[in-house]
């Protein structure tokens, strides 16, 4: 097998033939051959070749062959040759995203200016493309994407299913329509590597993580769809707790409520942007509450023991680990991102007051001297945690972001995996570079998933 880049250059001419420079030919082990099966993601067609003369790897495509082999653009590519006779171009690497309304400029909503940083970051590792399902041409095999040009606006092409799929559906909704189940169905059956599948439900990670032993013991005891035994009983055990919905995200519907003996009970939430604290003598009254303000929903809740999280200025921190599987299929944390409760809020979240820091800021202030120390041992903690939910999970994951807290006894706690982690961290300027490091750990992936290594021969 070898792995090369390649100049091409796409000519106004009409023969079917495709010229090839000389070096490139004894690279891909051609020399003498007339004909070969070029592969761009799904298509392939049979071309005939002509050495020309000319110093370095160049292959010229004629517009006649165009038509049919989807060439985005031409520049720079990878060509892979592991099959005598067959080359493949690419990677051709599909973003898949989606906005409720597109507009010229953002095609893909809030999210379109990340999937252009990978776009612009990938233009020189193969063909790198975004698109909605809706963008997909079944019958064709095709895909109308999007790609950006050197003047970083958008340009749509039709190219063939691609080699590799970095899922970055918005909605939680629609993932779980059949519409998108036959979408992925379909990719799966054309062995199309597709990453990461869906949104996470807390308890199914939760429940994915039960039987691993190590791992287990990072996630604080959780009960899903509890009854008010359990939440009882959860409260008199652990004296606070965490209930939350399962799908839920951004901190909306947590509560934090609490048993004091002699005082009663307590239920911490936020709503509209305030802060409540209720307090109730009889537990009936806390859950006639609950009742009232969620009724059947409250069956997609979970119960979760509460974990009391290492504190700045009398606020609880916690983390977020964004972690990657590298070119070499291995979990690396990439960025950790340190949130610091506003006053009075029963989650981290910058929305709700919260405040973003280093990991180092964060730790060193509660830790002194040995936050370095912790900070490692956490990293270990969240690549077994991405370890242990990857081999329990019956999908393909390519990425994580895990919320995790650390205790006054230092002790790490898992309190949710994100497969569709947000970038709200990378925003901070101290963590910039490491923003720019995860784009390229998502593209190194593809290129791994894609068979394109960059194991380029001299
Ligand atoms: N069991 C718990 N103990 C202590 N704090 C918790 C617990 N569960 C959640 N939290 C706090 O609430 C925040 C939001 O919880 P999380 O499970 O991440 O839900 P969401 O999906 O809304 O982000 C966490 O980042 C953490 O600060
Ligand atoms: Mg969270």
């Amino acid at each position: 097998m070898s792995l090369t880049v390649c100049n091409v250059h796409l000519t106004p001419k009409s023969e079917k033939m495709v010229y090839v420079s000389h070096t490139l030919l004894k690279q891909l082990n051609l020399s003498g051959k007339r004909s070969v099966r070029l592969h761009l993601g799904s298509s392939s067609i049979p071309v005939t070749v002509k050495p020309i003369r000319k110093a370095g790897k160049h292959m010229y495509i004629p517009a006649s062959l165009r038509q049919r082999f989807r060439v985005p653009k031409s520049g720079s590519v990878f060509l892979l040759n592991e099959t005598e006779g067959e080359v493949q171009l690419g990677p051709l690497i599909g973003i898949m995203s989606d906005a409720a309304q597109r507009s010229s400029t953002h095609p893909f909503g809030s999210r379109t200016s990340f999937i252009k940083q990978i776009l612009k970051a990938g233009s020189k590792k193969g063909y790198v493309f975004a698109f909605a399902p809706r963008d997909i041409n079944w019958q064709n095999e095709t895909v109308y994407a999007y790609f950006i040009n050197e003047a970083g606006t958008w340009v749509r092409r039709t190219v063939p299913l691609p080699d590799v799929i970095y899922n970055r559906l918005p909605s939680r909704k629609a993932e779980t329509s059949t519409y998108i189940n036959t979408l992925r169905e379909r990719f799966v059956r054309r062995n199309i590597p597709f990453f990461n599948w869906s949104f996470f439900n807390k308890s199914d990670v939760y429940a994915l993580l039960k039987d691993e032993v190590a791992a287990n013991r990072y996630v604080p005891e959780s009960v899903m769809n509890p009854n008010a035994d359990v939440i009882k009983d959860m409260l008199d055990k652990h004296q606070f707790v965490y209930y939350k919905p399962t799908a839920g995200s951004l901190g909306i519907g947590i509560y934090r409520l609490t048993y004091l003996p002699k005082k009663g009970y307590f239920a911490r939430y936020t709503t509209g942007g305030k802060n409540i604290l209720l307090r109730f003598k009889k537990f009936s009254s806390l859950m006639r509450m609950l009742e009232g303000r969620h009724g059947r929903s409250l069956r997609n809740y979970v119960v979760q023991q509460g974990v009391r999280l290492a504190e700045i200025d009398g606020c609880p921190i916690d983390f977020r680990f964004h972690v990657h599987k590298n070119g070499e299929n291995k979990w690396v944390v990439v960025g950790i991102g340190a949130k610091k409760a506003g006053k009075g809020s029963v989650t981290t979240h910058v929305k709700n007051g919260g405040q973003l820091m280093t990991p180092k800021q964060a730790l060193e202030r509660t830790f002194g001297d040995r936050a370095g120390e912790i900070i490692d041992k956490a990293k270990d903690v969240a690549v077994e945690l991405a370890e242990a939910i990857e081999r329990n999970y019956p999908h393909r994951l390519g990425e994580l972001g895990f919320d995790l807290g650390i205790d006054r006894d230092e002790q790490v706690w898992m309190f949710e995996a994100n497969a569709k982690p947000g970038r709200s961290i990378f925003k901070h300027p101290a963590l910039r570079s490491e923003g720019r490091s995860s784009v390229e750990h998502i593209l190194e992936h593809c290129l791994y998933l894609s068979k394109f290594h960059r194991r380029e021969e001299p």
